[in-house]
């Protein structure tokens, strides 16, 4: 497919063709299930039974008021036309929406054993003259209306209905539980849950957006783990960007829904899936009045400056759906749950490399005389880097006009694919980006140092940046959550654990590499990017610690067992994906296929 239409693809968004395959098969369900007790009552009514008939059969009833039924038998049929329609429709907007109704098995048995007695009434009573029995099963189709309606959620199911009925299906939810239970639960003492003011304890519904990328994945299962109750929204795009861009990941990664379907098996525990696009407003208004978090942790974001940096078309749909996004999460917060603490995925990449000391979030200036604590200078070095800009002053607004609660988390660069929760399977692990528009340093240093390819230092190799463990993300966005921003605040915690610079990384994994029998080499190549080679770098991250953060440090055996990981899956490696393939200089208008 050429760039162009990869693109218009990807701007008409995944979620479109989501809604338009729902859309279709909505239909074509409400037809059947108006359909079918509609003509089943017509087949009874014109086709099974003679007009007068009351059966000869003796009855203990007298036979006057067998006539006496039969003439309001008009008014009998259109009612129980109508009620069967009724309980169709209703048992098919629960099944569309997928969330009033708690057993949609048992509701089925039920809704299809009503219209058999309602059937088979009219045949006992006025066919056959089987008073009694008639009396019986007129009861028993009662029984069920009464059971339909225990059954769902709703305390007024005809009401809900009414509300929902009035917008289409957009919100597509998966809860794992097909795959048998094959262990015992390995699960980690729960935290996620808290005190309601009447004293019972409740669990934390924590929405993860981005659930199904690096971080958000890994964020997902610990957090279920820790017993919260998590929701995965993403639109896939992620996986999108991959077939365009010919890439994969070292790992073999499994689709959402078997990775899920593999931790509801290893662990017993529930996560649900919303698919879908957080641009698209409407979808995200109904997750939310679906799950209803308490918090929302939001990793959806198109996070890679080179993919960004191809062409125009690449720059707008990452402006589009990280600026656009977020605003739309900040509304869903506003709109649904105002209580609500967003914790959003920033970088330290927003602070540039300041000839000062970075601070987190906020600097105290004094001048000409006067005094002011203000909004630490952001000074991005790509237009992805600014979006997440965008995104910080954004929340900032909202936390001051509408009292939102909110922490900005400005992750340094993660590294690593191994958590407690992902070992436990492989079905769970993690992706691994070694390439050069999505992998990031020290992942991408390991791959190469595995399969013999020179560390690519790009430029003089001073660039330096902050670090950490993918189990200190999972940690230090748990610890956000547990202890959430008040009303009004936004706060910015600077999430790294170690500052290294390129070369000292280069550094490092040649000597872990020789360890273990590598001979790893490294090479200078032109930088691709336009920054700061060489500069001043100390960036304060005490907030996390204070907190509670107990750092992974990148160890020498941290870094053997990166690199042997990379050596397992060597023969996944496409080397001709290393290399840088996208220029800060280049950039242009024209619609770029980026080859291998
Ligand atoms: N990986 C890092 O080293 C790193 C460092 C600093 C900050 N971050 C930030 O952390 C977040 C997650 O990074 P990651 O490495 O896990 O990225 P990723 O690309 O692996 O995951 C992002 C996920 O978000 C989903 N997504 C994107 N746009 C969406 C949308 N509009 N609606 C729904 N889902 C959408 C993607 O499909 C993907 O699954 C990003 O915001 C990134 O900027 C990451």
């Amino acid at each position: 497919m050429a760039t162009e239409n990869l693109l218009d693809y990807q701007e008409k968004s995944i979620a479109e063709k989501w809604r338009a395959a729902i859309a279709r098969r909505g239909f074509w369900t409400l037809a059947l299930a108006l359909a079918a007790p509609a003509s089943l009552h017509c087949i009874e009514i014109f086709f099974l039974r003679s007009p007068l008939s009351a059966s000869s059969k003796p009855s203990r009833f007298p036979r006057n008021w067998i006539y006496v039924t039969w003439y309001p038998r008009k008014w009998i049929d259109v009612t129980s036309v109508y009620l069967s329609l009724l309980f169709s429709l209703s048992y098919w907007f629960c099944w569309a929406e997928n969330r009033v109704i708690q057993k949609p098995k048992v509701v089925a048995v039920v809704s299809i054993l009503y219209l058999s007695l309602t059937l088979a009434w009219d045949q006992i009573v006025f066919e056959h003259g089987a008073i009694e029995c008639g009396i019986a099963v007129g009861l028993a189709s009662f029984v069920f209306v009464g059971y339909y309606f225990k059954l769902q959620k709703s305390k007024f199911p005809l009401e809900k209905l009414a509300l929902e009925g009035k917008r289409p299906q957009r919100v597509c939810t998966v809860r794992a539980t097909t795959l048998p239970m094959s262990q015992e639960a390995k699960t980690q003492p729960g935290s996620g849950s808290y005190q309601t003011s009447g004293g019972a304890s409740e669990r934390k519904r924590v929405m993860v957006i981005g659930g199904d990328g690096y971080c958000g994945w890994a964020t997902a299962l610990h957090l279920s783990n820790k017993n919260y109750e998590v929701a995965i929204v993403d639109s896939l795009v992620r996986r999108l960007f991959d077939h365009q861009l010919g890439l994969d990941s070292l790992t073999p990664i499994s689709s959402i829904h078997n990775r899920i379907r593999r931790w509801k098996s290893e662990t017993g525990k529930t996560i649900e899936l919303y698919i879908g696009d957080i641009c698209d407003f409407e979808f995200l208004s109904e997750t939310f009045e679906s799950f209803k978090p308490d918090a929302v942790v939001h990793f959806g974001e198109q996070r890679s400056a080179p993919y960004y940096m191809i062409d125009r078309s690449r720059a707008v749909f990452t402006q589009n759906n990280n600026v656009i996004g977020t605003l739309n999460v900040l509304f869903a917060i506003k709109e649904f749950r105002e209580d609500c603490h967003l914790v959003k995925l920033g970088t330290m990449g927003e602070y540039g490399t300041p000839n000062i000391d970075i601070e987190e979030g906020y600097i105290t200036i004094t001048h000409n005389g006067r005094t002011d604590t203000l909004p630490y200078p952001k000074q991005a070095s790509s237009f992805y880097h600014l979006s997440k800009v965008h995104d910080s002053n954004n929340i900032a607004f909202t936390c001051k006009a509408w009292g939102m609660r909110a922490t900005d988390l400005n992750q340094g660069v993660a590294y690593g694919v191994r958590t407690d929760e992902i070992d436990m399977h492989e079905e769970l692990c993690n992706r691994l980006d070694y390439d050069g528009v999505f992998g990031t340093a020290l992942n991408r240093f390991c791959v190469q140092a595995a399969v013999g390819h020179p560390l690519t230092v790009y430029g003089k190799g001073g660039q330096t940046r902050g670090y950490l463990d993918i189990r200190d993300t999972i940690q230090c966005v748990e610890l956000a959550i547990a202890n959430p921003a008040q009303r009004g605040e936004f706060r910015v915690f600077n999430q790294f654990t170690e500052q290294f610079s390129v070369n000292e990384l280069a550094s490092l994994v040649t000597k872990a590499g020789e360890k273990l029998g590598l001979n790893v080499e490294t090479k200078s190549v032109p930088n691709p990017r336009v920054e700061a080679e060489e500069h001043y770098y100390n960036a304060k991250h005490t907030k996390l610690i204070e907190l509670g953060l107990k750092p992974n440090l990148l160890s020498d055996s941290l870094l053997d067992s990166l690199l042997n990981f990379a050596i397992q899956f060597k023969d996944r490696v496409d080397v001709k994906q290393i290399m840088p393939s996208v220029s800060w200089r280049k950039i242009g208008a024209k619609p770029k296929t980026v080859a291998a």
